[in-house]
């Protein structure tokens, strides 16, 4: 298994450019499968979670191919409406297909994604909306069986707000007989994203962005162009470690506007961050100031970022208070951290960081994606050499992070 090497110390400075959004790519991939005709992508991050869709979509009859950051997909042949556990397990993502498929083959079998590290992450919410547009759904043997005619537009008000939930809904509503309303929707940015290159298609969305999400639904959807949106969390995580590393860094390809909360953040941790067009320059002079949060759906701080601040308050000057209310069990980091140094207590949802002058590396491992993350970066500012094992999880998310934080002046290597 590869594990990564990081000799911690230099401050990252120079520039990179922002990768396409998994979260966007993911969901979009999908939206192939609701018309025969293709669908040509640009911007499509190089990662193991994108590929892993690519695989699921192929065995489904989707005829899919992958040339750099270009993908084109034509769904023409789709034949067998089928999500295997063995695909399903390793990405939560998958459930993606249920609503899209069920809207142009009229039924699906889909594995249940099962439980994940990071919390419990039910699918009750996308059954639900299904079975409000029409959809018979039962649950046997693992498998999601959902069955319909043509699924029925209705009003729906979600029980709580759900980025890959109002994703499916989203999606299975545009070939829909009449209007839905999705009402309690997510609003975060990659919604927007999907409900562009579904309007692309020749769909009727309208509200992405809002809680208040109308799609009225058409016969059929045509071929189209697209491109993914940049990555918010990615762009994140390397301004979060250019900040704890007392770096200078500028992003390009990427928008400051995706990410206001988090920036609001880095300032208040001592940061100077400028926004240019389609570029984000920090620049952090002496040690960062602890800043406490709380994570909650879009336009709040996200909980992809959490754990990134968790390793930055971990040297912060002062103690921070970091309160998690989107996953139950997403202070898995917060052992690792100690490993390497950091004072950090949590009880329940809550976390308390009391910064410390420096780390000291240690080998540390990966629990999860954005987990893996605020390793990296607490192994960047750490004396010493920090050795971060089972980075498979990184690679689901992140596109050649060792080469970008190379080409930062950061001293980090993979091993075999
Ligand atoms: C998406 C993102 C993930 C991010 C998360 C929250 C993708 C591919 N993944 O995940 O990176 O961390 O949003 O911003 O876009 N829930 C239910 N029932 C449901 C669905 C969700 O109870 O049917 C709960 C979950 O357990 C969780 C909360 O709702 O506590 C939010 O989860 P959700 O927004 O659905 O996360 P994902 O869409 O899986």
């Amino acid at each position: 298994m590869d594990r990564l090497l990081i000799a911690g110390g230099a401050p990252l400075r120079g520039a990179v450019r922002v990768s396409g959004a998994k979260n966007a790519a993911l969901p979009i991939l999908c939206a192939a499968l609701l018309s025969a005709e293709p669908l040509r992508l640009a911007n499509v991050p190089r990662l193991h979670d994108v590929r892993t869709m690519l695989r699921l979509l192929a065995q489904m009859g989707v005829a899919a191919a992958a040339e750099g950051a270009q993908v084109d997909l034509d769904a023409r042949g789709l034949d067998r409406p089928l999500a295997p556990y063995e695909l399903v397990k390793t990405m939560r993502a998958s459930i993606l297909v249920l609503g899209p498929l069920l809207a142009r083959c009229g039924h699906a079998r889909v594995s249940l994604p099962g439980g994940c590290a990071i919390g419990l992450r039910p699918v009750d919410q996308h059954v639900k909306g299904l079975e409000a547009l029409g959809a018979e759904i039962r649950v046997e043997q693992g498998y999601i069986e959902a069955r319909a005619g043509r699924l029925k537009g209705t009003r729906l008000v979600m029980d709580l707000v759900t980025v890959t939930g109002t994703e499916n809904l989203m999606m299975a509503a545009c070939l829909a007989d009449g209007v839905t309303v999705l009402e309690n929707a997510a609003r975060e940015p990659e919604v927007v994203d999907l409900a562009d290159c579904l309007n692309a298609m020749g769909a009727r969305v309208s509200g992405a962005g809002t809680d208040v999400i109308t799609v009225e639904g058409v016969e059929r959807l045509h071929g189209a162009r697209h491109s993914i949106m940049p990555d918010r969390i990615e762009t994140g995580t390397f301004l979060a470690a250019a900040a704890a590393t007392g770096g200078a860094v500028t992003l390009h390809g990427t928008r400051a506007g995706l990410l206001d909360a988090v920036i609001d953040k880095l300032r208040e941790a001592g940061a100077a961050v400028e926004a240019q067009n389609g570029s984000i320059r920090l620049e952090m002079r002496g040690r960062p100031r602890s800043v406490s949060l709380r994570t909650a759906p879009f336009p709040a701080f996200p909980t992809d970022m959490q754990a990134q601040f968790m390793a930055l308050d971990a040297i912060a000057e002062g103690t921070a208070t970091v309160t998690e209310t989107i996953f139950e069990n997403r202070f898995m980091h917060a052992l690792e951290l100690a490993r390497l140094g950091a004072d950090i207590e949590t009880a329940g949802n809550t976390a308390i960081v009391r910064g410390v002058p420096r780390l000291q590396g240690a080998t540390v491992m990966a629990t999860d994606l954005r987990a893996s993350a605020s390793l990296v970066i607490a192994g960047l500012v750490a004396q010493g050499e920090t050795c971060i094992e089972r980075i498979y999880h990184l690679d689901r998310g992140y596109e050649a992070i060792e080469e970008k934080l190379s080409a930062l002046g950061a001293a980090i290597r993979r091993v075999r």
